[in-house]
């Protein structure tokens, strides 16, 4: 099946047209920036180009950085405010007049790590999170991915992505070592009440693991996602032809 993915990011939308069947790109991705934060409105109309891009007609994957319960986005900590409740998957399906189908983006990174990743055959639970704007997280055992929003895991009173994401490291001027090691506690207090088998790492800072991983150290085995920047639009294909 051909299913158009795109990755809705806190700076950017981008998107390919994806063949569920192997996890590839069917074309170089489209992207378009977003120099400042955009209305649902302003969002939907560059969704429907990215459609437009690649003349699309058929199912679209979307993920998005918030949770989602049916075609509703609930909450948007690094998106625009309007997001929150708004029937995002409707606006969607209107702008391209295609079926949308929206996926959480850590989730949708799970599905695509799982399925072709860094995940591939592993049975046991799986604790992935995407280091980026925020943080992205999700659980997966047996095949099945489940959303989970551990980046608001409460540190000093606020969001533990508010110091530990890849944008915190840059933010607090950070060292690698410094991040390294508040990074480190942070996993290790997830590990003590998941107790996963694995940890992938995804996101962009994932491309440098090698400067990080050593301050982890997690009772896990842990290893960077396979797909780079790739695994939000890769999964929110491959999680929208999973549905019914
Ligand atoms: C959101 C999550 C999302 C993560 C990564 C968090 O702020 O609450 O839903 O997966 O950022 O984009």
């Amino acid at each position: 099946m051909k299913i158009l993915g795109i990755d809705i990011g806190g700076s950017a939308v981008k998107g390919a047209p994806v063949d569920t069947a192997t996890g590839r790109m069917l074309a170089e991705r489209f992207r378009i920036e977003m120099p400042k934060v955009v209305t649902p409105a302003a969002m939907a109309k560059l969704v429907a180009e990215i459609a437009r891009h690649f003349k699309w007609r058929g199912p679209i994957g979307i993920g998005f950085p918030g949770v989602i319960q049916g075609s509703r986005t609930m909450t948007s900590a690094n998106l625009h405010k309007q997001f929150i409740g708004c029937d995002t998957g409707k606006l969607f399906a209107r702008a391209t007049r295609c079926r949308v189908m929206l996926t959480n983006d850590a989730a949708a990174a799970a599905v695509a790590e799982m399925t072709f990743g860094a995940g591939r055959r592993f049975q046991g639970t799986t604790l992935l999170l995407t280091l980026g704007t925020g943080i992205g997280s999700a659980l997966c055992a047996h095949g099945t991915v489940v959303p989970c929003e551990f980046g608001h895991l409460p540190l000093h009173g606020k969001s533990a992505e508010r110091y530990v994401s890849a944008t915190a490291r840059k933010r607090r001027e950070l060292s690698w070592a410094e991040w390294g090691k508040e990074l480190g506690e942070y996993v290790r207090t997830l590990e003590g009440l998941l107790w996963p088998d694995l940890i992938i790492i995804g996101g962009g800072v994932s491309a440098k693991h090698a400067k990080f991983f050593k301050y982890l150290k997690p009772r896990a085995r842990l290893v960077p996602a396979k797909f780079r920047n790739g695994a939000g639009i890769v999964g929110a294909a491959l999680a929208a032809g999973r549905r019914p």
